[in-house]
């Protein structure tokens, strides 16, 4: 039984990563430990609810959205290695430490709608390198690529610590001590899948290639991809991500003909380029139907992005039908 610290201290040096890195993943990581106990809490801490106020994008926020967002953001401040925040739910960047050589950005909490009902959710976490020069918008503006870790802490039956640093996916459960256990090393998405999440309610919104694609899957053994699948959507991109990366499986929040200027709901900064990065450390794929993820030039920092991830096959069968 491995501790988070001792896995940590091994994996720099088996790979020659520098400490400062080790230290905001750790730093990150002890956050999420406390956004986990409050999460844990409920009721009893009084966390629960709308806390009245909406964020940069519009959208309302919950209590928990912003205690998320406050805890995270007051302990990396404590790390001189952090240069930078963003956040899901700050407007501009959050300027740290001038000396500080790395970025951290995050959705603080993921599935918030969940929260009050009891659901899973999560923290998501992607960090870079902080290029030359003065701290800038322009300095966040990495693609995917670029990120030199990334991961998640999700907050369900057990809380789990989901971690690349580009070195393989690494998977640590929460114990009664409060202490990190590595407890899966290296879980590979497999290619071939009979299951795939998408928000159905949308469906007169999509663009034909996903109705085709969707309509395929639900013609079951009969239709042309011979074969019955089954589809789950728990509304928490974080907890769908992670039980694709332990069972395989295709998600879909696509762009719709709702919004043009919005492709799609979620962000590549915060949501898709970290959780696409671990899908591809562990054999999956994600796209945005055109390109690659983590191959997108990104222009702001609140970014949205139509995001098709998970097996293969699937990813790839969806790309096809875009490219028809
Ligand atoms: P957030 O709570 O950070 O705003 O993210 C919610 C996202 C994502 O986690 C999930 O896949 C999706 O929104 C759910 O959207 P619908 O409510 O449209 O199902
Ligand atoms: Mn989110
Ligand atoms: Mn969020």
């Amino acid at each position: 039984m491995q501790t988070f610290s001792a896995f940590l201290k091994a994996h720099l040096a088996a790979h020659q990563l520098p400490e400062d890195l080790g230290s905001v993943v750790t730093t990150t990581v002890e956050a999420c430990k406390n956004i986990s106990n409050q999460v844990r809490q409920g009721a009893l801490a009084g966390i629960l609810g709308e806390a009245g106020t909406g964020n940069v994008q519009g959208e309302d926020q919950k209590k928990l959205d912003v205690i998320a967002n406050n805890l995270l953001i007051e302990k990396l401040k404590t790390n001189l290695a952090v240069a930078g925040i963003a956040s899901e739910e700050e407007e501009t960047f959050v300027a740290c430490h001038e000396n500080g050589g790395y970025l951290v950005l995050f959705d603080p909490l993921d599935g918030s709608s969940n929260i009050d009902v009891n659901i899973s959710v999560g923290t998501i976490f992607s960090i870079l390198a902080k290029p030359q020069g003065p701290l800038s918008t322009e300095s966040f503006l990495q693609k995917g690529n670029d990120q030199v870790a990334s991961g998640y802490v999700l907050y369900g039956p057990q809380t789990q610590l989901v971690l690349t640093l580009k070195h393989g996916v690494f998977v640590f459960t929460l114990d009664h001590y409060n202490e990190f256990i590595l407890t899966r090393e290296n879980p590979q998405v497999p290619e071939q899948t009979k299951e795939f999440a998408i928000n159905a309610s949308n469906q007169r919104h999509w663009y034909e290639p996903v109705q085709q694609y969707i309509s395929d899957l639900l013609a079951g053994e009969h239709g042309t991809r011979g074969k019955n699948y089954n589809m789950r959507w728990v509304a928490s991109m974080v907890a769908e991500v992670h039980r694709i990366l332990m069972r395989g499986g295709v998600f879909l929040y696509p762009a719709d003909q709702r919004d043009p200027a919005k492709p799609g709901k979620l962000r590549l900064m915060y949501e898709a380029n970290p959780l696409v990065l671990i899908l591809q450390q562990a054999g999956g794929i994600g796209s945005n139907t055109q390109q690659n993820i983590l191959d997108i030039q990104p222009e702001g920092l609140h970014q949205r992005v139509s995001v098709v991830l998970g097996s293969k096959e699937e990813v790839e069968k969806v790309n096809q039908l875009h490219q028809q």
